[in-house]
């Protein structure tokens, strides 16, 4: 007799999650996973780094608070959480308005390719690394991701579609970059994934009405993780000072006006979810950023002034442009396309000129999720 196949929220081990997604391919749809696929500023990227470097990092300095940190997620307090139960609602994906239906399921893909991204990325660390410290941390990580990632595919089958998760671990495009730049973005998209996963979390608590679809109860638990995954990267920022200072701060700005536009962006692509949510996509990006800025002073010397004048039209010029840009390229009108870039461009300098609110950076970094 063949023994049960295990549910994905109950694996710990991020390959044998993976066989067991590879297992359930045959059912995978081709159209989701072409979307999963694709390459753009707004889509979720693979990521590859120096591995080496990664593993050279002493955790020391900072030793009293990652032994608590790897304790609290070697305890798994969320294994058995991301599986569907008694919660999980009936979805009525056939008499779901088409627009929000297309909308939602895009919103579906995405995140699972962003999940997943963590999950191949923490993985291939764990596997090439040496350091005790530094493997086993991104081994509970790809852990988390793995699960996240399977349980937002669960969601997606059930609508007759899923991403081939095995398949884009092989033909995916990998982007390098190097391991302080893994360190900022990853940092902020945990942070930033926690923040929007509480905000939609504490809003359909108040409104229940607007949750048109069970995963969302899911979204406490999952928010945890990414804050403990956050955690980790500010600590492992706080090994080396260098990266906090000087130049580096430059590209802290950088990374923090380029995730929290690309997220202006892309949540502007789907009004009919934000509506179906109750949600004002503009109301919930100044919701979101105000979180992760107050996140974010645990570690960054700066946070961005998102209540400047030019900040907000600085991201609605961004995102004209971009709409204007996908128009024209689907028309497949050359300079439309050249004078829409141009202007995407001149709305990212507009807002990365902006001056920063500089700060102290408390001794500890360590913060408790709070929202
Ligand atoms: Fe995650
Ligand atoms: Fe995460």
């Amino acid at each position: 007799m063949n023994a049960p196949i295990k549910h994905t929220s109950e694996i710990t081990d991020a390959e044998e999650s993976l066989k067991v997604q590879e297992a359930q391919s045959v059912l995978d749809s081709t159209s989701a996973t072409e979307v999963a696929m694709q390459n753009t500023l707004l889509t979720p990227r693979f990521y590859t780094t120096d591995f080496d470097e990664m593993d050279a990092i002493d955790v020391s300095p900072v030793r009293e608070d990652w032994d608590k940190l790897i304790a609290q997620m070697v305890s798994d307090p969320n294994k058995g959480h991301f599986k569907k139960n008694e919660d999980w609602d009936h979805v009525d994906w056939d008499g779901m308005e088409p627009g929000l239906k297309k909308e939602f399921i895009d919103f579906l893909i995405s995140s699972c390719t962003a999940e997943f991204s963590g999950c191949v990325l923490y993985k291939e660390m764990k596997r090439r690394g040496n350091n005790k410290d530094i493997t086993q941390l991104f081994q509970l990580m790809a852990r988390d991701e793995a699960r996240h990632a399977g349980f937002i595919n669960d969601a997606l089958r059930e609508a007759g579609v899923a991403v081939n998760l095995g398949f884009l671990t092989q033909k995916k495009k990998y982007t390098y970059f190097r391991p302080k730049f893994i360190y900022y973005a990853t940092y902020l998209s945990e942070k930033i994934g926690y923040a929007r996963y509480i905000t939609i979390f504490r809003h359909l608590e108040k409104h229940p009405e607007h949750r048109f679809h069970p995963i969302f109860k899911w979204f406490q638990e999952w928010c945890n993780d990414e804050f403990s995954h956050g955690e980790a990267f500010a600590l492992l920022m706080k090994t080396d000072p260098k990266l906090t200072q000087g130049m580096n701060v430059y590209w802290i700005k950088f990374f923090l006006t380029a995730v929290y536009s690309t997220m202006y962006v892309r949540d502007h692509q789907r009004p009919a979810f934000h509506d179906a949510l109750g949600v004002d996509p503009d109301w919930y990006a100044h919701e979101v950023f105000t979180k992760t800025s107050k996140l974010s002073e645990q570690i960054f010397p700066i946070t961005l002034d998102i209540d400047h004048p030019r900040w907000q039209s600085g991201l609605e010029k961004m995102q004209k442009a971009n709409a204007d840009l996908a128009k024209a390229a689907e028309e497949g009108r050359f300079f439309a396309k050249i004078g829409a870039q141009v202007r995407a461009v001149s709305a990212f300098v507009s807002l990365i000129t902006i001056p920063a609110k500089k700060h102290q950076v408390p001794a500890s970094t360590r913060l408790e999720p709070a929202y």
